[in-house]
């Protein structure tokens, strides 16, 4: 067996909001090189703050991380720049499927692959990349953004990071509001890349059936820490892990493992 290089690594991470506001308090996950790991929690748990923490983006929300590391690719990720961490492959895809509304399809592609230095034919390439992947962007391609459906929305949202060559892609809840096939659709499209490229992917999911068919691994978060971690296949047999963090009711008698 070969023992995969740890790509990220939260130990401890700790982040408040203004200074007051506690919303991380012990968060622990490992990444390794080609690994899919799904970041699982109930509403509030603090995936999204994990994630903006891991890429250097809390600032932006006047957050902080205030205790423990992180460590992606063998430096410290805490006290970076957001565009470093994305030179290094590190690229988030945020919550909500932002796309510039009044470009087109295209356009936002090309956008997510400006700071790479590409001859016209690689940049050629990497586009066909996209639309043999997600084939409905390159029927949509001259539509402009802001007029394509959720689902065209948050292919072009994971296309431009696509394009800016990640080799840790982050992604905030990508099933949020689309229909269960276009969800499967995207789901596979991350396997096939991870699969075929090597990609390692961090998703964080409500939706924990979906991510924990797709995932190698799972990191469940509850009130801003880890509870619990374990391989995807463990915990797609343990029913209590929904009723416990993922808020969906409680059963009785079953005991936490944190
Ligand atoms: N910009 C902010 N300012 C202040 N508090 C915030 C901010 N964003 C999130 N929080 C708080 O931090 C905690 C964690 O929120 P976070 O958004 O990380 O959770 P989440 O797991 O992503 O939830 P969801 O599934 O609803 O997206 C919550 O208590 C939330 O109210
Ligand atoms: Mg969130």
């Amino acid at each position: 067996m070969t023992i995969r290089e740890i790509l990220l690594s939260l130990d401890g991470v700790e982040a408040t909001y203004n200074h007051a506001i506690r919303a991380l308090s012990g968060v622990h996950l490992t990444v390794r090189t080609g690994e899919i790991v799904a970041l699982l929690g109930a509403n509030g748990a603090g995936k999204t703050t994990t994630l903006k923490a891991l890429s250097a983006l809390l600032g932006a929300e006047r957050g902080q991380v205030t205790g423990g590391s992180i460590t992606y690719d063998g430096s410290d990720a805490v006290r970076r720049w957001p565009y470093e961490l994305v030179r290094q492959g590190l690229v988030q895809v945020l919550e909500g499927r932002h796309c510039f509304r009044s470009l087109t399809v295209e356009d936002n592609l090309v956008v997510g692959g400006l700071a790479r230095r590409r001859s016209r034919t690689e940049h050629r390439r990497d586009l066909d990349q996209i639309y043999a992947l997600f084939p409905r962007l390159r029927d949509k391609r001259r539509t402009l953004a802001g007029l394509a459906s959720g689902g065209e929305q948050q292919m072009t949202a994971i296309g431009r990071a696509l394009m800016a060559g990640p080799r840790l892609l982050v992604l905030d809840e990508p099933s949020m509001g689309l229909a269960p096939l276009l969800v499967e659709a995207i789901f596979d499209a991350l396997k096939a890349l991870n699969r075929e490229e090597g990609l390692s992917i961090l998703v964080a999911e409500q939706n924990s059936a979906v991510a924990l068919r797709h995932a190698d691994r799972a990191v469940v978060l509850e009130n801003g820490r880890t509870v619990l971690e374990g391989t995807a296949a463990e915990l797609r047999e343990r029913d209590d892990i929904k009723a416990f963090y993922l808020g969906f009711g409680v059963v009785d008698g079953a005991a936490r493992s944190h």
